[in-house]
């Protein structure tokens, strides 16, 4: 795979009639040629979502607004088939689109019930629909596939995607993994809503995020129909398979919980589950309503090294401790429904589920946020919290290294010391508020932390977030 492989898109267009030559055309030719000519004239969308940490993650052109994935998973031969249906609109006029996949074989794709040409190229899926999808239009894709599905590695070294276990599969997607297992578009800056239905061997448990719809054994198999009616970036799904013991309930401010546990991690991981719906009640008395209606935990017995905040129903590799599932309570504020156009402001992700952390042990008899923001800073200018400033990691090998997570919260904590409390939390619920469902940049924050304290913040920002080095204290 080489950088160069493919011209820019967008400078390519082709105009599709049957049997036409694909001319190139400068592109404001091409849209007049299309104004006034009868036959649609599009481009081609683009092979990435323009993130320079992950290039060809995501693709330009259109927007998914849902995925219908249908799945079945044999942990034993781990052999997964899939078809996903995709509601998508164009955002131009579109002769040809890329998803992201990784491995796998397609054996069809059609588009709008038509089949259409593709082909593989890299992590690219690449789709040419028999006429030019217009700018705005709602389509539909289907593509069948199906293989042995294998995790991505990561810059940083970790895997990410499917991930086999001796049970099923520990399924978790940031950055990069969604693209293992569905074909997708593959960037947090495009949200979409979610149907799951995945068929798995009758003892086998298949969870995803959102709501249980329904759950039928046949012939051996049993099927699980997930649906997530909120938006939710692909790297935010799984579909989790394993040996799992699950408890429902329904919490007091209303959320439906389902819990899946591995019981090899049921004794460890009972004292902490419980305490769910209070860490959620407390989240949101500090950040504002809990977004979604469903929550809960899925805590799998597998080596992957990290948990993830999956959707409404984090995902844990063994039991977790409070503090881990604090932190990723506390990413479906910050990072699920608050959401990334860019890896780079990571630690509107990471920093905030990190504070989330401190304040939990500040408020329940442990170190004081102070306390933990100064053993942090004494640590020598040489130490790896300092490696890099935490509001430009510089690329995706750092977005989940210790200055994102520790000096992003150091960020948020000097924040809070030159604003006072009662500012400090109207900024975090004006944020995920205003950007609830949606989207959020580190400029947008640091524009509202100035705005809503009244307070020249530019010079704090700049220290924590973007200087190299050891910050010297104000
Ligand atoms: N967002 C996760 C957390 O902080 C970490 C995910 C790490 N992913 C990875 N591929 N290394 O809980
Ligand atoms: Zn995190």
């Amino acid at each position: 795979m080489t950088p160069l492989r493919r011209q820019p898109a967008r400078r390519r267009t082709a105009v599709l009639r049957p049997g036409a030559v694909l001319a190139t055309v400068p592109v404001a030719l091409a849209a007049l040629v299309g104004a006034t000519g009868p036959t649609a004239v599009g481009t081609a969308g683009a092979s990435g979502a323009g993130d320079p940490y992950f290039p060809l993650s995501g693709n330009g052109g259109y927007h998914v607004r849902h995925y219908d994935l249908t799945l079945g998973y044999d942990p034993s031969s781990r052999h997964l088939e899939g078809r996903a249906s995709l509601a998508a609109r164009a955002t131009q006029n579109l002769s040809r689109f890329d998803l992201d996949l990784t491995g796998m074989k397609v054996t069809g794709v059609t588009v709008d019930g038509t089949r259409a040409a593709f082909r593989r190229d890299g992590q690219e899926l690449v789709v040419t629909p028999g006429r030019t999808v217009g700018a705005g239009h709602d389509f539909r894709v289907t593509v069948t596939y199906g293989g042995t599905p294998k995790p991505v590695t990561d810059p940083d070294g970790s895997a990410d995607g499917w991930i086999p276990t001796d049970d099923g599969a520990f399924v978790a997607g940031e950055p990069q993994g969604a693209m293992t297992w569905f074909p997708a578009n593959s960037h947090p800056k495009d949200k979409s809503s979610y149907d799951i239905t995945i068929t798995v061997p009758q003892g086998r448990t298949a969870v995803a995020g959102g709501e249980l719809l329904g759950q039928h054994t046949a012939h051996g198999r049993t099927t699980f129909h997930w649906r997530e009616t909120q938006p939710t970036a692909a790297y935010l799904a799984t579909a989790t398979v394993g040996n799992f013991q699950v408890e429902r309930y329904t919490t007091r401010d209303g959320i439906h919980v389902y819990n899946a546990v591995d019981p090899r991690e049921a004794k460890a991981a009972a004292p902490v589950l419980k305490q769910l719906p209070s860490v959620l009640a407390w989240e949101s008395k500090l950040f504002g309503p809990y977004p979604f209606r469903s929550a809960g935990s899925i805590v799998d017995h597998a080596n992957v090294g990290y948990a993830l905040e999956t959707q409404t129903r984090p995902l844990y590799d063994s039991a977790p401790d409070i503090d881990t599932l604090v932190h990723e309570s506390a990413h479906q504020w910050f990072g699920d429904s608050v959401s990334l156009t860019a890896w780079k402001d990571i630690w509107l992700n990471e920093g905030f589920a990190t504070y989330a952390e401190w304040l939990y042990e500040e408020q329940h008899g442990g170190d004081s946020a102070q306390k933990t923001f100064d053993s942090l800073y004494a640590r020598p200018a040489s130490d790896e919290l300092w490696a890099y400033p935490p509001g430009d990691p510089g690329s995706g090998a750092n977005i989940f290294g210790t200055p994102v997570y520790a000096r992003g919260a150091m960020t948020l904590h000097e924040l809070r010391k030159a604003v006072g409390d009662r500012d400090f939390f109207r900024i975090l619920r004006a944020w995920a508020a205003d950007h609830r469902g949606g989207h959020g940049t580190t400029a947008q924050f640091v524009r509202l932390a100035g705005q809503l304290s009244g307070k020249h913040l530019d010079g704090l920002f700049h220290t924590w977030l973007f200087t190299k080095g050891k910050p010297n204290r104000a």
